[in-house]
Formats: structure tokens, sequence, C-alpha cells
């Protein structure tokens, strides 16, 4: 959930309510202060992903941005995201990762312990198209590409994943 900053691209005509999750009580404060002002239900949790207090197969779309960088155990995480989803229901992902160019991830392996301690824990390398395969996620949609010229921070993944 972070601070909420997706919230406002919702279709409150597609939707329930959300769940939202993240373990930083500062973050979900501004995500609950957000949340007043629309006009649908969000229910905020803070917690981690690593163990979600949700039913098996109760939840439509998971939806996670920028976060699967910064999660400690993030293949719990995953399969953690994958026993809540429905059958039938979808991930939607939009992250930054491991790129697939040698000198980049070079670099990347090699600042990353130095960037984590600067970033709040976010790891600069991880694959994440082959996290999300090696949760039990079959890939529907993937897109791959620098967001930037900064090549060390910018390899993207955008799309979308059902339960295998
Ligand atoms: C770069 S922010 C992205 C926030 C939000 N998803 C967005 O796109 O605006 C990374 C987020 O990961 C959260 N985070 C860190 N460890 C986590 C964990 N174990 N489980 C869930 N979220 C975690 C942080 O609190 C932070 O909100």
């Amino acid at each position: 959930m972070g601070s909420g900053l997706n919230l406002p691209f919702y279709n409150p005509e597609r939707i329930e309510f959300v769940w939202g999750l993240d373990p930083s009580q500062g973050l979900m404060k501004m995500a609950g202060k957000k949340s007043a002002r629309l006009p649908f239900q969000v229910r905020l949790m803070t917690l981690s992903g690593e163990d979600i207090p949700l039913e098996s197969d109760s939840v439509d779309t998971v939806v996670v941005t920028y976060t699967l960088c910064s999660i400690p155990d993030v293949l719990k995480a995953l399969k953690e995201m994958h026993r809540v989803l429905k059958p039938d229901g979808q991930m939607l992902f939009c992250e930054h990762g491991r790129s697939p160019d040698a000198p980049v991830t070079r670099w990347q392996d090699a600042i990353n312990p130095l960037w984590m301690k600067v970033s709040g824990g976010c790891h600069l390398n991880r694959p994440i198209s082959e996290l999300i395969k090696g949760s039990g996620f079959h890939i529907n949609h993937l897109d791959m590409r620098y967001m930037s010229s900064v090549k060390l921070i910018s390899y993207n993944y955008l799309g979308w994943a059902s339960p295998l």
C-alpha cells in the first residue's frame, strides 16, 4: 500500500473494497488519510507481506508496485499472494529489478549492499519475473524495459500473472 499513491487510479465502479497491506506505520497513516476521501472502502493492515492474514482463495486481484525489491523474504510474500488469490484471479505488478545486460548487472550486484543500507532495504538486482514464476504464477503479459537513462535503478517489469 505504501502511502496510497495508487489509490486514486482504482475504478470505483469495478471494485468492492481494497485491502491495503504495508508494515510502515507512517506510510499507512498517510494511506488512511487518502482513503477517507475515496468513494470505496479501504481496509488497512499494518503488517508484512510474508504473512497475510487473509483466507486462501479470497482475493480477486493482487496489486504490487515497487515493493518486491524491499520485502526481506520476497519468495514467502509472493507465495502468500498466490495463496490468497482466487484461482481465476490476477496479480498486477510494476516493479524495478535486475537488468538483462551484463555490464549493468555487474554494477547492480556491486552497489546493492550499499544501496540497501541507504534505501530502506531495497534490492537493485532482484530478477522480478523469475521470482514471480518461481512462486507458482504464470505470467500472462510482461513488458520489460529501462524507464530512464539511469540504467542501474530503472529496469522495469510491468505485467500481470495468474496462479498456476
Ligand atoms: C518504494 S515503496 C512502494 C510503495 C507503494 N507500493 C507504491 O508503489 O507507492 C516500498 C514499500 O515496501 C514496503 N515494505 C517493506 N517491507 C515490506 C514487507 N515485508 N511486506 C510488505 N511491504 C513491505 C515499504 O514499507 C514501502 O511502503
